[in-house]
């Protein structure tokens, strides 16, 4: 169904048609899993967002409730719902960036690996339906464990000859959010004047902020950095605690989606100098798939950037994130082998 269009009649496509002539200039965003945790406040906050002219929100449950709700928002982009796998080549069709958080959440206890069953064969699914319908869009991959997931993705593209490393980004913005945020407690400074890389993956100890590379540069005694990087590596834990069982984190992923999305249309439209991390093909490691940061441009990824020089600390935590990450990497992989 589509909320706009039902709803408005033929305003709703003067509208379109009018933005193809000229109008505001836009792209076009599918989120996939829209109306879950995650997917509500990212898609109000992306219908929010002037570089969005259509904006598809798909999955499986609870999507016309969350699209009639969010159509009314009088800002630019036309809204349109997807329910079901049916709709699912519709949702895709023609756009420019997809997002996926469509999965199931972790509960305390459980690691983000342990989600790999449930979570492998939907990622699958949509990524098949990404190399159907929408093959040059930039996909900005959020379900967990992204670890594996992005290999998984990967796999389904090269199956489907449509394959372009520069194009698949799995998203590990809110770990430089916390990151930043983290930082910016211990130094007593505003976070938004901090700068941490972070590099490796999306899990524990793949998880590896570049304390000695933070930017405006500072210091850290051995036990604060050794804090940090714990606070960080656990973030997502200390949230599934707090919410006691009812989900991981929703609220702080949607605005670190936002701005990782936003990212990738400013690069889309041609800006120059956009730079954030993510978790991408690589030649940074020996490892086919490592996080870094990145230079996005009109094709995605358009540079990879090296991980500048580490402190002996930093030198540890990178080969204990290698260790563990080269078997995500490969138990994706081997998904996609079966
Ligand atoms: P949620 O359960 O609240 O929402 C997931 C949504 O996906 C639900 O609406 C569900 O109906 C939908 N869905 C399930 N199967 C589907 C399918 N086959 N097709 C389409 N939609 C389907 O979960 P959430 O809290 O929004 O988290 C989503 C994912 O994001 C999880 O995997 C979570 O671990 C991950 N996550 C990643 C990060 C990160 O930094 N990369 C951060 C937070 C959460
Ligand atoms: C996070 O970092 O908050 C997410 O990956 C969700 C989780 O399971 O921790």
């Amino acid at each position: 169904f589509d909320a706009n269009l039902k709803m408005e009649g033929s305003s709703g496509m003067r509208r379109a048609d009018c933005r193809g002539k000229g109008g505001a200039p836009g792209f076009k965003v599918a989120i996939l899993g829209a109306a879950g945790g995650i997917g509500q406040p990212l898609a109000m906050l992306m219908k929010m967002n002037p570089l969005v002219s259509v904006l598809h929100l798909y999955g499986v449950s609870n999507i016309p409730g969350v699209t009639a709700d969010i159509s009314h928002m009088d800002t630019g982009a036309v809204v349109r719902g997807f329910l079901g796998q049916p709709q699912l080549d519709n949702a895709l069709t023609g756009m420019d960036l997809v997002i996926i958080l469509a999965s199931v959440p972790r509960k305390p206890g459980m690691t983000r690996d342990d989600l790999f069953t449930m979570n492998a064969g939907i990622i699958k699914t949509l990524c098949e339906g990404i190399a159907r319908c929408c093959p040059k869009a930039i996909v900005n991959l959020i379900s967990n464990p992204v670890n594996s997931t992005v290999p998984i993705a990967a796999e389904v593209f090269k199956k489907a000859g449509t394959y372009d490393p520069k194009r698949l980004l799995g998203v590990t913005m809110l770990d430089v959010v916390r990151a930043n945020t983290f930082v910016a407690e211990v130094l007593g400074v505003d976070p938004r004047e901090v700068d941490v890389p972070v590099v490796g993956g999306h899990a524990g100890v793949t998880i590896l902020p570049l304390l000695s590379q933070v930017k405006p540069p500072c210091s850290f005694s051995q036990e604060e950095t050794e804090n940090l990087t714990a606070r960080i590596q656990n973030g997502g834990i200390e949230v599934a605690v707090a919410k006691d069982g009812t989900g991981s984190a929703t609220l702080s992923m949607a605005y670190a989606a936002l701005k990782f999305a936003d990212a990738c249309l400013r690069g889309l439209r041609g800006d120059a100098g956009i730079v954030e991390c993510s978790f991408v093909a690589s030649q940074v490691t020996e490892l086919p798939f490592f996080a870094t940061k990145v230079r996005l441009g009109r094709n995605g990824a358009e540079e990879i950037y090296q991980l500048g020089p580490l402190n002996e600390y930093e030198r540890a935590g990178l080969e204990k994130a290698k260790g563990e990450l080269a078997g995500s990497i490969q138990k994706g992989i081997s998904f996609m082998s079966k």
